[in-house]
């Protein structure tokens, strides 16, 4: 399968996708996560995105297809993959058809999470990020087994630096801008799929998988 997944912060697009990425064997790239190890390894790309990224708001669409593009070259053909907080806007989206269409692999869907704005803010300030690993936990829906020590891979637990109040704010509403075109882009075209982004992660999942098998975009024994 070859799917986007949509949807404002917190929505849990991170949680879902990488639930996808383990159990039905496809590559979750997140541009996120991307730009955050570059940030801590200190690279030149991770230099430049900081700024946008700190503050809360996208980096140029430019930037961030030419990103994406090299890492989706690199996959094999037969690999399916889950892409998560890529695209963003209408550009990026319409710059994402033009790399699969050279590469021969058009899209299945863009599935959009959907939840109330105050379940989103409730879910970012309470979110808790292993500083090695980058696993996501939350003070009280997701917590590791022991207190702020990481389950995989025993790193310290902290906050995101961009899950400070005013910043999460700051995002929110960067999104809610970007996100008009781009949801219409989808739906243009037929391939926009909302799932409601309520509940526990293992629900949101069980209703992402119930439409990934009705469009059958499964391999067989996916
Ligand atoms: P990115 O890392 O993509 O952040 P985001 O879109 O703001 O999304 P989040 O990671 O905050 O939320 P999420 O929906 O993934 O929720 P999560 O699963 O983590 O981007 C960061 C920054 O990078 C951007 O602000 C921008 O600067 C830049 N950037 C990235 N992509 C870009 C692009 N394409 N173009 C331009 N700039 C870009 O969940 C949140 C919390 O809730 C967690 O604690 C989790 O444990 C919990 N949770 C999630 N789901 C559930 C659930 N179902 N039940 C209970 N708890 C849950």
């Amino acid at each position: 399968m070859r799917i986007v997944l949509l949807g404002p912060p917190g929505a849990g697009k991170g949680s879902l996708a990488s639930l996808i990425g383990q159990r039905l064997r496809v590559a979750h790239l997140s541009t996120g996560a991307i730009f955050r190890e570059e940030m801590s390894r200190r690279t030149s790309l991770g230099r430049r995105v900081a700024q946008y990224v700190t503050s809360g708001r996208l980096v140029p669409d430019a930037l961030v297809v030419q990103v994406m593009g090299a890492q989706l070259r690199r996959l094999a053909a037969a690999t399916g993959f889950v892409l998560d907080g890529f695209p963003r806007t209408a550009g990026q989206a319409a710059g994402l058809d033009r790399v699969l269409s050279r590469l021969r692999r058009p899209l299945d869907g863009a599935v959009i999470l959907t939840a109330p704005a105050r379940l989103l803010v409730w879910r970012l300030s309470g979110r808790r990020v292993c500083e090695r690993c980058g696993a996501n936990y939350h003070v009280r829906t997701m917590r590791p087994k022991r207190p702020g020590v990481c389950d995989r891979c025993r790193g310290r637990l902290g906050v995101r630096k961009d899950d400070e109040p005013r910043t999460i704010a700051r995002r929110l509403a960067v999104d809610r801008t970007a996100a008009r075109p781009l949801v219409r882009y989808y739906r243009r075209g037929g391939r926009l799929f909302p799932v409601d982004g309520r509940g526990s992660v293992e629900r949101v999942y069980g209703r992402a998988v119930a439409l990934c098998r009705r469009q059958e975009w499964l391999s067989p024994g996916g």
